[in-house]
């Protein structure tokens, strides 16, 4: 798919049907997040790939019971890792890159997700102790996006957005 295509066609997907995804299509996502740039390519994250049923279950739960993170039937979970920025970057690098480079790696998957014909949509409504206790991830890691990717469960609606004249500021 083009590029601008996927940015103009991408929007949130909260319905899956319960088609696998392709392992090499998983695989085309895990390396697109590996491209991500990250402060001084210290990649501060690292993103937990969450398949089986009864952990999607827990997250619905974690996640203020949003259903469609047990259809889908892939969940990446995004978690800073401030420990790998502090060394370089000190506060600025433990309370902002690292959730930076994060969220980009998420951006890349969700818009290299869409590129291969799958959607997302991205959670960050969720209890990040609970997550957390789910995932049994070590304290040091903090989980801050989740983004569960599918196939389509019903036809995409893509939201208005502001006028760009309001959006954008010339100086
Ligand atoms: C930081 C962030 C947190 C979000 N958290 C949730 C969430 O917990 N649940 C949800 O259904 N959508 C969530 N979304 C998706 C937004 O609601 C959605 O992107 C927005 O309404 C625009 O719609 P679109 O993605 O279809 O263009 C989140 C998006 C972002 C960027």
């Amino acid at each position: 798919m083009e590029f601008f295509e996927v940015i103009q066609n991408r929007c949130s997907m909260r319905k899956y049907v319960e088609t696998a995804i392709e392992e090499e299509k998983v695989q085309q996502i895990l390396e697109a997040i590996n491209r991500a740039p990250s402060a001084g390519n210290l990649q501060a994250f690292e993103v937990f790939v969450v398949r089986k049923l009864t952990l999607r279950q827990a997250l619905v739960k974690a996640a203020l019971d949003q259903s469609f993170l047990a259809e889908a039937p892939l969940t990446l979970v995004f978690c800073t890792n401030p420990a790998r920025a502090v060394e370089r970057y000190g506060s600025r690098g433990t309370s902002l890159y690292c959730i930076q480079d994060a969220t980009i790696a998420c951006t890349f998957a969700m818009l290299a997700a869409r590129a291969l014909g799958l959607d997302s949509v991205w959670v960050g409504a969720f209890d990040e102790q609970a997550v957390t206790d789910v995932l049994q991830l070590p304290e040091t890691l903090r989980p801050v996006a989740m983004l569960p990717i599918g196939y389509a469960g019903k036809t995409p609606n893509l939201r208005p957005r502001r006028v760009l004249s309001d959006l954008i500021h010339e100086t």
